[in-house]
Parts: structure tokens; C-alpha cells; sequence
């Protein structure tokens, strides 16, 4: 079967979604990219005029949107005539840990990718390109397959006219937020995992637009599933790896950030990915390495899986461990201080905040009777409310309508608090004039920095009380 590809269509204009064809769109102009979901305020605001108020933040999409948008890139809630029109179908719906059921709180919940393959399978025509760019269990294609021709099969009994054909390839996502758009338009590969070599020709010609070919490796359907999980299994191990390391640091003198340069020198061992701080966020890491957990077990793999359990409970512990020595530093108790939080997303340069580490250590910090003062450059109220709000209702946390207030400026969030944290690490908190924020805090003042970007010496030099993780 021979494809030319003409019109694209992608089911969720989520963080993936909505970059990843942005930048599909702005690299192939003859192809036509139809962006679908079923939110229908998320697809509202990628069609937004004003450009600030697209539903995501990312550096860098702005531009690609006004270059695209209603040429050949459009974002619609009519999924059924999207499907339709499309010869190849990127499937880039959320696949969170399941909540309840059979794997419960491991297991990928793939109900929308369910739901969305059987619309593939009731509404494409002719021979259809299904690839799944969600990060998915091993042999997930298996399940999209077998709905994807379930639709064909009763058409076939009823004897009725049935020419659709599909071919289902795996092309998993390796963008990271806050950096989606060189990472999409400079990767340092692109995966294309299938059985039938015409689609993947079809799909490798997409890309070869602005990809190397010796950047795009060609894989089996399982291979290629497995390794996006193995890939963020990867890079969460080394953080957990260096958040131990840190705790070490703080009781033996020695400083992470030399320990992570002297280790990360190595070539072998390489430098990213060794940056200390308050534990990993964001909607992936803590699910795929879930999803590997309940694989392993799956498989009878018992130590494996508790091997990478561990990953996660290192996480966990680096974020308790963190709200203690707040706890600890402050005399023991929180009640009647204030705390300025500096940061809320999980990571810089992103509005997300699912995972952040973030919520967890707010929520202990009111739990101990604290009054905080939020400040995020690009989240927004709604968003830092509602985050607290699941957390504490779930943890059984009391809160009151003055346990947290979000601030617009730094200097409304550390005037008058009894200590500042950054959480996130915001160029801006990094540039932080210490001489004029010391004069508005409360004495003693001090400062946390879980992330190891602030001057320690200046704030020192202004009569702030310095903790550091690592040092
Ligand atoms: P998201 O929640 O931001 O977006 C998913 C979108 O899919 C939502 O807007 C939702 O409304 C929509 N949707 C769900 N079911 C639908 C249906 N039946 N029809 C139409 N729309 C539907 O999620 P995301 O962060 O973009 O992640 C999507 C997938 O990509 C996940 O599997 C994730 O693991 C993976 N991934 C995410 C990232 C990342 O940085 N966020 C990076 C790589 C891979
Ligand atoms: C991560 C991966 O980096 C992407 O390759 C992958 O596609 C994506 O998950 C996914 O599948 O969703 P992302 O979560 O967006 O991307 O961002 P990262 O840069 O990986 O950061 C994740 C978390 O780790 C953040 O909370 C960040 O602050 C933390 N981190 C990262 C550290 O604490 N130290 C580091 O050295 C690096």
C-alpha cells in the first residue's frame, strides 16, 4: 500500500498535542493538521487572537501558531469530520495512572485511547495511518488494532461496503515542557516503531523535512513502546539519584553541585540530568514508572519492579524531607508564620502543574499551621487553588480561606513573611535583589531554595538565613 499523506488530524490538543503538530504544521506546509479534542474551552483558546492566551506556555509556540494557524493548522471540536478527512491519525491523549479497577494506582488508564480509536474505527475512510504519540503500555497497538477493526469486522457481516484499512505504528513523545519546541524541532531522535514498511516510510517522510535521517530509528511495535517508558524511567533514576546524594551533602559537608560536576565530567556518566531539588514533577515521570511497576509485576519480574518503586519512593522522601527541615529550621512550628512559596509549576518555563512538587510540600506547610504566600510567573489562581485544594481534601489536611493567598510579585509575597522558598527555578528567583527584599521580610528571615539557583552569599551578606538542598 502505497500512502500520501495529505491531511493530518491529532486527537488531543494537550501539551503534546498542540506543539507537536504546531511544529508538524510549520515544517510541512502542504500538509493540512487538524488539531481535535473534546474540550471544547481548551480548543477555544488555541484559536484565541490573542496569543497570550493560548492554553499552554511554552517559549517559542506563540510564534509557530501565528505563523500556522488557519493556513494549514487548525484546532476543531468536530473530531468525527477531522477523522474523516485524515490519512494519518496521531493519537496524543492524557493516559494517567489508573484510579480504580484491576491495577488500580499503577496501571495506565487507556480509556481515551480506547474511546479514541473506536471513533477512528467508525469514522476514517479508506486506508488510515494510526500512530500512537501517547506514551503507552508495552503491546497497547495489539488493543488500538483490535478496536480499530472491530467497526470493519461488522460492516463485513452486514455485508456491507467496507474498504478501510489501517496500519498502526508507535511514535512515542520525548518532548520536555518548557523546552518543547527545540526539543520537537531538534531531537536527538525520533522513534517510529511498526510492522508495515510503506506507513513508516509515510510517517519518516514527515519528518524527514527537518530531521536528519540518522536521527530516526526504526524499531518494532514493542521495542518502541518500551523504550519511551525506559527513556523516563531513565531520567527519573538520576534524579533520584542525585536528591540521595544531596541528603548526603547536607551531613558531610560536601557541596552537590561540585559532587554532580566532578560525576557528571565523566563521559561515561554524562551531565544532564543532575541537578538536585525538590523531587521530580510533571504529568510523566511518577506514571510511566508506575506503569513499568505494574508491567514487572505483570510479568512475574517481582525485583524489577521494586527496584524502580524505589525511584519513586526516594521522590517522595526528598519532598517530605524538605517541608521538615522547613518545619525544623523555623523553631518547630509553623503556626502564625508566613511563608512566601516562590514558584508553583513543576519546572521552569511551563504553566503545568500536575505533579508538582510543589503542591505536596504546600500542603505540608499548611498542615502545620502555616500561612502562605504563593507566587508563580505563569501559573494561574485557579490553577494553584484547585491544586491545593485536591491535596489537602485528599490527605485530610485542614485549610482555611487565609491558609494561602496568590500573589502577582515577588515583592508582595516576601513582604512581611517570616521565610521564602523557591520551588520552581524561574530565572527570575535567581535574580533575586537580596538587599531589598531583606528589608521587607520579617527578622529572622530565611530563605530555602530547593533548587540551588539562588546567591547564597548576598542573601547571607543581607542577614537571611540560608538553607540550601545539598550543601
Ligand atoms: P494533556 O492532558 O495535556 O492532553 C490530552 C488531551 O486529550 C486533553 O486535552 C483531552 O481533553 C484530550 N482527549 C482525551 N480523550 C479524547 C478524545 N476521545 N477525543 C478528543 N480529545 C481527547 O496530555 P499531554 O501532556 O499532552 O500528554 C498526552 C500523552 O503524551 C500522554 O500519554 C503523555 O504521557 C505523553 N507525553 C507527554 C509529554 C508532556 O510533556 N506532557 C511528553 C511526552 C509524552
Ligand atoms: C520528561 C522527559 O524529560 C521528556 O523526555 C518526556 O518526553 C516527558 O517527561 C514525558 O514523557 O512527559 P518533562 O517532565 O516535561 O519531560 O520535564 P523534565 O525536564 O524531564 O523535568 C521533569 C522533572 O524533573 C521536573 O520537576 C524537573 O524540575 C526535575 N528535574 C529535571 C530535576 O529535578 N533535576 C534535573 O536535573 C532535571
Amino acid at each position: 500500500m502505497n500512502y500520501k499523506i495529505k491531511n493530518i488530524c491529532c486527537i488531543g490538543a494537550g501539551f503534546v498535542g498542540g506543539p507537536s503538530m504546531a511544529v508538524i504544521a510549520s515544517k510541512c506546509p502542504n500538509i493540512n493538521v487538524t488539531v481535535v479534542d473534546i474540550n471544547e474551552k481548551r480548543i477555544e483558546a488555541w484559536n484565541d487572537k490573542n496569543l497570550s492566551n493560548l492554553p499552554i506556555y511554552e517559549p517559542g509556540l506563540d510564534v509557530l501558531i501565528k505563523k500556522c494557524r488557519d493556513k494549514n493548522l487548525f484546532f476543531k471540536t468536530n473530531i468525527e469530520q477531522a477523522i474523516f478527512e485524515a490519512d494519518m491519525i496521531f493519537l496524543s491523549v492524557n493516559t494517567p495512572t489508573k484510579q480504580t479497577g484491576v491495577g488500580a494506582g499503577q496501571a495506565l488508564d487507556l480509556r481515551w485511547v480506547e474511546a479514541s480509536a473506536r471513533q477512528i474505527s467508525k469514522f476514517s475512510t479508506g486506508n488510515t495511518i494510526v500512530v500512537e504519540k501517547s506514551t503507552l503500555p508495552v503491546r497497547t497497538a495489539e488493543t488500538v488494532k483490535s478496536i480499530l477493526i472491530s467497526n470493519k469486522d461488522s460492516l463485513d457481516k452486514k455485508n456491507m461496503p467496507n474498504s478501510k484499512s489501517f496500519s498502526v505504528l508507535s511514535n512515542p513523545e520525548f518532548l520536555a515542557e518548557g523546552t518543547s519546541i527545540n526539543d520537537l524541532e531538534n531531537p536527538d531522535r525520533v522513534l517510529i516503531g511498526g510492522d508495515d514498511l510503506k506507513a513508516i516510510e509515510a510517517l519518516e517522510n514527515i519528518y524527514l523535512n527537518w530531521v536528519e535521517p540518522q536521527k530516526i530509528l526504526k524499531t518494532n511495535l514493542w521495542s518502541s513502546e518500551l523504550s519511551k517508558l525506559t527513556a523516563n524511567a531513565f531520567l527519573a533514576q538520576r534524579i533520584s539519584s542525585i536528591n540521595s546524594i544531596s541528603a548526603i551533602c547536607e551531613s558531610t559537608g560536601a557541596d552537590i553541585s561540585d559532587v554532580a560536576e566532578a560525576v557528571g565530567m565523566d563521559n561515561r556518566i554524562g551531565s544532564n540530568f543532575l541537578k538536585a531539588g525538590p523531587g521530580f514533577g510533571g504529568s510523566c515521570f511518577k506514571k510511566d514508572i508506575l506503569n513499568l511497576v505494574y508491567l514487572s509485576n505483570y510479568y512475574g519480574l517481582e525485583e524489577v519492579a521494586s527496584y524502580w518503586e524505589k525511584i519513586l519512593d526516594i521522590n517522595n522522601w526528598q519532598q517530605k524531607r524538605i517541608s521538615e527541615i522547613i518545619v525544623h529550621k523555623l523553631f518547630g512550628t509553623l503556626s502564625n508564620k508566613c511563608i512566601g512559596i516562590l514558584g508553583f509549576a513543576f519546572k521552569a518555563n511551563t504553566n503545568d502543574t500536575r505533579e508538582s512538587p510543589a503542591i505536596n510540600i504546600c500542603r505540608d506547610l499548611i498542615e502545620e499551621g502555616a500561612k502562605l504566600k504563593i507566587y508563580d510567573p505563569k501559573v494561574n489562581n485557579l490553577q494553584i487553588d484547585m491544586d491545593l485544594k485536591n491535596a489537602c481534601i485528599s490527605s485530610n489536611v485542614e485549610y482555611s480561606s487565609d491558609s494561602w493567598l496568590v500573589e502577582d510579585n515577588l515583592y508582595k509575597t516576601a513582604n512581611n513573611s517570616d521565610a521564602l522558598v523557591v520551588l520552581t527555578e524561574w530565572e527570575e528567583f535567581a535574580n533575586i535583589n537580596w538587599h531589598e527584599i531583606s528589608c521587607i521580610m520579617r527578622s529572622p528571615s530565611w530563605l530555602f531554595d530547593t533548587r540551588g539557583i539562588t546567591n547564597k552569599y548576598i542573601a547571607k551578606k543581607n542577614n537571611i538565613n540560608i538553607w540550601q538542598v545539598g550543601v
